[in-house]
C-alpha cells in the first residue's frame, strides 16, 4: 500500500516536470543588452568602446601633439611652461618625478603613478579620430616597435594607463573625470578586438 502511493507520487512529479519543460517563458518583453555582454559585442562594438576611452583627456593630455602636457578635463596646457625636456622627463631643474610621485597627491593635487612622463612625440594622439589614433596605435613606426600582443599588454596592465581610474583630484581638489567605461568593461573590450584580429572599421 505505502510502495503504491509512493509511486504515484513520483508518477505525478514526473508529469509535473514534464509540463514544466514543455512551457517555454515569454521573452518578448525583455530587452536583451547585447552591448555590455563582451561574449556578444561585434568587434566594432569592441572597438568603439575602447575607442571611447582613448581619446578621453585622461589618456590625452599626455599624448599631445606639441611638447606639452596637457591638463584638466579641459587639456588646458600644463602650469608653469612645464616641456617635454630629454627623454620626455622634462627639463633638468623640473623633472617630471619631482613633483610627480608613484601615487597621487591628495593635498597639492598632483597626480602620480610609477615612471610618470609624457608619452614621446610620435605617440602623439591629440587632435587625432579615432581611427586615426587607432592606426597610429597599431603602426610599429608610431608605437615604440610594439607587436600587438605587446600593445594589447599595455592597453590593460601598464601602469601610466590603470591610472585614469584613479584620477584624484586636481589643485583645487576637484577630483578629475573618469573615462567613460569602466575599467573591466574596457579591458573585455580590447580583449575583444585584439582577439577578432584587430580590424578598424572605416569611418
Ligand atoms: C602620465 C602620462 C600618461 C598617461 C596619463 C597615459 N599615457 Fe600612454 N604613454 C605614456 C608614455 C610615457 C608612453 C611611452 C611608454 C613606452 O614606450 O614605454 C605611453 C605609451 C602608450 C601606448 C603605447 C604606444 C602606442 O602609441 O601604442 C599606449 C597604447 C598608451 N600609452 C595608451 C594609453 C591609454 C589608453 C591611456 C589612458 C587610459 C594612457 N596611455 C595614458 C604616458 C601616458
Ligand atoms: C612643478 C611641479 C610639476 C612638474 C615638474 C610637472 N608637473 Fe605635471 N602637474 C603638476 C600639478 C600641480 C598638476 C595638477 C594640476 C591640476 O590638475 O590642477 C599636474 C598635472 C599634470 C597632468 C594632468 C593630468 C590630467 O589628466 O589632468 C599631466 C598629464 C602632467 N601633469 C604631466 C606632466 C609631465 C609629463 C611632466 C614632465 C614633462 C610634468 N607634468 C611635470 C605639477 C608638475
Amino acid at each position: 500500500m505505502k510502495s503504491k502511493r509512493s509511486l504515484i507520487f513520483i508518477f505525478l512529479l514526473a508529469v509535473g516536470l514534464l509540463l514544466a519543460n514543455s512551457i517555454e517563458p515569454d521573452t518578448s518583453n525583455y530587452k536583451v543588452l547585447t552591448n555590455d555582454l563582451p561574449n556578444e559585442m561585434t568587434s566594432e562594438q569592441a572597438f568603439h568602446k575602447m575607442m571611447d576611452v582613448l581619446t578621453h583627456e585622461r589618456c590625452v593630455n599626455c599624448h599631445p601633439k606639441d611638447n606639452i602636457p596637457k591638463q584638466g578635463d579641459d587639456s588646458h596646457p600644463h602650469y608653469f611652461g612645464m616641456q617635454r625636456g630629454d627623454g620626455n622627463l622634462g627639463y633638468e631643474a623640473t623633472k617630471c618625478t619631482t613633483c610627480h610621485q608613484t601615487e597621487n597627491n591628495p593635498y597639492s593635487g598632483v597626480p602620480g603613478a610609477p615612471e610618470w612622463s609624457l608619452a614621446p612625440s610620435q605617440m602623439f594622439w591629440e587632435g587625432l579620430s579615432r581611427f586615426q589614433i587607432a592606426a597610429s596605435m597599431m603602426d610599429p613606426e608610431r608605437n615604440g616597435g610594439r607587436t600587438p600582443e605587446e600593445t594589447l599588454h599595455h592597453l590593460t596592465e601598464h601602469a601610466l594607463v590603470l591610472w585614469a581610474w584613479t584620477p584624484g583630484v586636481d589643485a583645487e581638489g576637484n577630483p578629475r573625470e573618469l573615462p567613460p567605461v569602466p575599467l573591466d568593461e574596457y579591458r573585455a573590450a580590447v580583449e575583444k578586438w585584439f582577439e577578432e584580429g584587430h580590424i578598424i572599421p572605416t569611418e
